[in-house]
């Protein structure tokens, strides 16, 4: 997607021994890039959230173990890689996927080779995310195209929580890829923006990438969705998710299924895009997803832009209450009208998720 008519991935190669990505800690208000030149710098970026969104935590594990084996190609800095990487989050199975699928191409390689294999398959995992994200993108797009055919010219509203446009992944987005390809092609659409407290990435990163693109959107309090649900003003929702367990209950940011909730009561679709490296095949149930506690300070303050430009963070609570801060939770496959996958859509079940993956089996 581009910035300011600039084609941008959020992960890019800087020759062969450095990796280049924006600080999405710094959205909306600035545009900065930062160089991860080891192991422990894609480590830190992942934990520190200067990259985030399912996909491209796996995407950036992938390059921190490529970084790890420029600098030192045994066995044993692979396994540290692998170890140390795999504990920076916890709840998005893309990071295990990618590690898994970089530790198999590697192991039993010799030392020698491994350096450049490993900056291969990186780039592959990311160039596979991109045409990953561009099918679910078409897929997404058909459901799009029916629910408009039915309103008539009028203007199609869609609900989405948290990020998962091209932020999260490499490029495209999850559940705004069919929304760009929308925009792209003259249908008239917009999009209720859920705030996503506490960290906010949906008014700070979604309204940012949708308004880059030209997207009409509107940023909404988590809990006004409900609200907009009732009086007829949401069409359909689309989210993404960090894992979708066999048997299809989804982990998401924190308040989705609050959403999937209030849908299932106003009859609204609520579709979950994902690509097949978000299943976890190994769990049946979404209750043994681990969910991520992060730190009470997310929930009691707050990062904004001063009128002179600078940043500054305020205390927004009562001085010294104590706060819970779950990252995401599981939306029971019952309440998910389908997934849509880079080859097809299909139902929120364990059979559905089979019958596009018969490799599963
Ligand atoms: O904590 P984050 O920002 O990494 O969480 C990301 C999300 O939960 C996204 O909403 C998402 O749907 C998964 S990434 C496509």
């Amino acid at each position: 997607m581009k910035i300011n008519g600039k084609p941008y991935r959020t992960i890019w190669p800087i020759g062969d021994a450095k990796v280049g990505v924006i600080d999405q800690t710094k959205l909306p208000h600035r545009f900065e890039t930062l160089e991860l030149a080891s192991m422990q710098d894609a480590a830190h970026a992942i934990k520190a959230m200067i990259v985030r969104g399912a996909p491209l935590i796996g995407a950036t594990a992938a390059y921190g173990v490529a970084l790890a084996m420029r600098a030192d190609a045994s066995d044993e800095a692979l396994d540290r890689a692998h170890d140390v990487l795999a504990e920076t989050r916890p709840t998005a199975i893309n990071l295990h996927w990618a590690l898994k699928r970089m530790c198999g191409v590697l192991r039993n390689r010799p030392r020698e080779e491994r350096a450049a294999l490993a900056w291969a398959e990186a780039a592959r995992i990311a160039d596979e995310d991109v045409e990953v994200c561009r099918a679910i993108g078409e897929h997404g797009l058909k459901i799009l195209r029916e629910v408009a055919a039915k309103k008539n010219g009028a203007t199609l509203n869609v609900l989405t929580h948290c990020n998962a446009g091209w932020l999260a992944c490499v490029d495209w987005g999850t559940a705004l890829a069919p929304i760009y390809m929308a925009h792209d092609e003259g249908l008239p659409i917009h999009v209720w923006v859920d705030e996503t407290r506490p960290r906010n990435q949906g008014a700070s990163l979604t309204a940012f990438e949708l308004g880059s693109h030209g997207v009409k959107h509107t940023i909404v309090a988590d809990n006004a969705g409900g609200h907009y649900m009732q009086a007829g003003q949401v069409d359909l929702c689309i989210v993404g998710t960090d894992r979708v367990t066999a048997n299809g209950d989804v982990a998401n940011k924190i308040g989705t299924y609050l959403k999937a909730l209030a849908a299932k009561d106003n009859g609204v679709p609520f579709y979950v895009a994902l690509p097949s490296s978000t299943i976890d095949w190994t769990l049946s149930s979404g209750r043994d997803i681990p969910i991520e506690e992060r730190s009470a300070d997310e929930l009691l303050k707050m990062t904004g832009r001063l009128p002179d430009g600078g940043l500054a963070t305020v205390e927004i609570a009562a001085p010294g209450s104590p706060g819970a801060n779950p990252g995401f939770d599981v939306t029971p496959a019952r309440l998910v009208t389908g997934f849509i996958t880079e080859r097809g859509t299909c139902a929120a079940t364990g059979e559905g998720l089979r019958s596009l993956f018969p490799e599963n089996r």
